[in-house]
Order: C-alpha cells, then structure tokens, then sequence
C-alpha cells in the first residue's frame, strides 16, 4: 500500500499527516505500508518513521550517481533515507519526456543501489479507445524492465485516464490488464515470479472504491495519490 504524495506538503503539513497517521496504521501488520514523499521530506520521514511499519519512497531518481546534472537527485543519495522509490509515473513519462528507454536506465541503477522500485505503467485514453491497452503495457513491461532482475520490483498499473480525474478504472477493467501483465512474467521470467510478484493499481482510488478493487484475485495493493494526502482517508484504504 503505498501513498504517492506527488509534489505536495511542507515540513510542517507533513510532521502534522505523521501525528495521526501513525496511530492510525500502527496495527497493519499484514501489509506494507509506504510514503513516496518529495526529496526534500525525507529526511524528515526516515526520522519520523524509524522504528514504525510505515517505509519510506521517493518518486524519481536520476540514472548516474553524481556528477553535473543540475537539479538531479542520484539512488545512492536517496539511499540514505528511503528503500523504495517510484519510476515510470505517467506524470513523468508526460511533462518530463520520460521515455522507456530512460525508465529502464532509472530502474537499472534504482537496483544497482538496493532500492525496491515501484515501476509504474498504465494507457491513455486514446490508447483504451482503440484498443491497444495491452500492446501499450507490454511495450512498457518489456522495456521498461528490460535486462533488469525482477525480484525488488513492484509493478503498478496505472491508466493515465483514471490518474487524478476521479475515475477509476472498474475492479473488472483492472483486473483484465492484471491477469495479462502476470501471464506476461510468467512468459518473460516463469511460473514462480509470475506468482510472487506484487501487482498494484493505481488510478483515483480512495476510502471508497479500495476494497472493490483490493478484493480482486490479481490486485496486490494500491497506489493513492490524491486520497494518501489526508492521514484519515489513507489508512481507511490500508484497512480496507
Ligand atoms: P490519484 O493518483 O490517486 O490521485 O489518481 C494516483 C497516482 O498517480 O499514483
């Protein structure tokens, strides 16, 4: 279950999300629980959260570990404070030109350095339309993780058309591309994998609709992003 809080929360407004949100999940012990904050509430986060069931993400990384790349943050700095961090967030892929080539880069080094990755996937709107939703995540599955181990990877299926707009896919639209996506790591890697990796949906979920889609045979978690803002709605979709 992991909250992406995109660019969202001071210092202040997050410590005050943490007061709450840690009484509220301190008994969700069957799940894992993950913040993907800004870079600049980590450190905050891994001091707030030492010693709790709440982990710690970022939502980008650059592909080389240091050197003159202004305004990039590297996997071995975000190394000291997190042990996830998201790669191929559609908002990515769209306003900053994130191609899959760039995303496999991402998730390369992302392991090279001991971070789990949250590889995020997902269709537009068009591409639904005309039917090519399972063309387009497998391209992305394919390149995306090309020549990568899989075994710190969670994958999130993420529609773009459901991303921030308040419609979710319906749990029977998701699980369709779940099923397919697991059946494609059981071609890429084998059975086993195929079984054991997590799934996640995200797309508009919230303290509603969660246990609909959660309740789905292929749909291992989720991925809020508007809902994980607010420490009352993010843990009710933890329990749900
Ligand atoms: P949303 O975002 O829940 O606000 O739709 C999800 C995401 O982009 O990860």
């Amino acid at each position: 279950m992991a909250g992406n809080w995109k660019m969202n929360k001071t210092s202040e407004e997050a410590r005050s999300f943490l007061g709450d949100f840690k009484l509220f999940v301190k008994d969700a012990r069957d799940c894992d629980i993950v913040i993907c904050a800004p870079f600049t509430l980590l450190p905050l986060l891994k001091k707030e959260l030492e010693n709790t069931n709440i982990k710690v993400g970022a939502q980008n990384i650059f592909y080389e570990d240091s050197g003159a790349y202004t305004g990039e943050v590297s996997a071995l700095m975000v190394k000291e404070f997190c042990s996830y961090v998201i790669i191929g967030h559609s908002e990515r892929r769209k306003y900053f030109n994130e191609t899959n080539e760039i995303v496999n880069k991402k998730v390369k080094k992302a392991l090279e350095r001991g971070l789990k990755v949250i590889f995020c996937l997902g269709e537009t709107l068009e591409e639904r339309e005309k039917g090519i939703t399972k063309q387009i995540v497998e391209t992305q599955l394919r390149e995306g993780l090309s020549k990568t181990t899989i075994e710190n990877i969670v994958i999130a299926y993420e529609p773009v058309w459901a991303i921030g707009t308040g419609k979710t896919a319906t749990p029977a639209q998701a699980e369709e591309v779940h099923i397919f996506l697991r059946e494609l790591l059981r071609q890429l890697y084998n059975q086993e994998i195929a079984d054991s990796t997590r799934i996640i949906y995200g797309g508009s979920v919230n303290q509603e609709n969660a246990s609909a889609i959660l309740n789905m045979p292929n749909i291992d978690g989720c991925l809020p992003g508007g809902a994980s803002l607010e420490a009352s709605s993010f843990s009710n979709i933890i329990k749900s």
